[in-house]
């Protein structure tokens, strides 16, 4: 991996993944995104940055050819409660941008990491210490779009060589760019009312268990596995990874720890919560711990004491 092309730098993931790369590796990392969504302070200055609209073949294959780009992270998405109001965007992003990047991976001869995602996981699936070969039935535009993803990424690589790699994200928890219409998001959201002393409204039920990772370990998964030798390789589209599984009561007392007044109601959200009740309550990530050596470093007291000293820094 020497020079990179980030497309969806400025998001939850990305805006973290591309300043990771530029900190290790001394080749071009580009930083794509798309009108709107603009690369600013650190991100901006830190690096080359280009308009790559994923949807947009010929822009992808303009910006590889300028930058010799050999490696592509495809980080642009929907999440999945936003995918459910916007579907046939989320398609359109997902699928048919997908098969952009693998078109342009294939003709310039490009690794491709694609993150994957707990929402390929439906109602029919083992709920806990999900397996990482099982039924993979999502009623989710999301979880379809990860599903078939994961088939599309999987058939270029043995039908054209390319270099395709991805994990199956948990919840992700980061104190620098929000999330934005994710399930999840409320392991988030929760850390930012603690510290200004607001009430939380949960819009997640108690008891409902999911997986979660905080960005340094997903930043460090999305490296490890582009950098792994692929000899040991099992898998490929897509490894389960996790760091921890907790409830909205689990998150809650553990922040208790720090900040005893901490107070939380629950204000149900029909629809995520059908989301969250069809994902696993939690994953089994054997296969990437053993094929190309996946550990997390941060557990849920870890990340909550991290969050909380630096959102406190950021929030003054
Ligand atoms: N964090 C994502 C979501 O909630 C799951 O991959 O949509």
């Amino acid at each position: 991996m020497k020079n990179v092309l980030v497309i969806g730098s400025t998001g939850q993931i990305g805006s973290e993944l591309t300043m990771k790369l530029r900190s290790l590796y001394g080749g071009n990392i580009v930083a794509g995104y798309i009108p709107g969504s603009e690369p600013h302070g650190e991100l901006l200055e830190s690096g080359p940055s280009a308009i790559v609209d994923i949807t947009n073949e010929q822009q992808i294959a303009e910006t590889v050819s300028k930058y010799h780009i050999d490696t592509i992270y495809n980080l642009a998405a929907l999440l999945s409660a936003v995918a459910e109001i916007k579907t046939q965007l989320a398609w359109k992003i997902g699928m048919d941008g997908l098969f952009n990047v693998l078109e342009v991976a294939r003709e310039h001869h490009c690794a491709v990491f694609t993150p994957s995602s707990i929402g390929v996981f439906g109602d029919n699936s083992p709920k806990d210490k999900t397996p990482q070969d099982t039924i993979r039935n999502p009623r989710t535009m999301y979880g379809v779009t990860k599903v078939a993803g994961e088939l599309l990424s999987d058939y270029y690589f043995i039908r054209f060589g390319v270099d395709t790699r991805s994990v199956r994200f948990p919840g992700l928890i980061s104190h620098v760019t929000p999330p934005g219409g994710g399930t999840t998001d409320y392991a988030v959201d929760i850390f930012y009312s603690a510290i200004r002393g607001e009430v939380f409204e949960c819009p997640i039920a108690a008891g409902t268990y999911m997986d979660m990772m905080y960005m340094p370990d997903a930043v460090r998964a999305a490296i490890e596995i582009m950098e792994a030798d692929p000899a040991g390789f099992v898998h490929r589209n897509s490894f389960n990874v996790t760091a921890m599984s907790f409830d909205p009561e689990g998150i809650a007392a553990n922040i208790r720890k720090y900040i005893p007044d901490f107070r939380m109601s629950y204000q149900v959200d029909p629809m995520r919560q059908a989301i969250a009740d069809s994902w696993p309550n939690s994953l089994d990530d054997t296969c990437a711990r053993a094929e190309w050596g996946w550990h997390p470093e941060y557990d849920l007291d870890g990340m909550t004491q991290d969050m909380l000293e630096k959102l406190r820094l950021k929030l003054g």
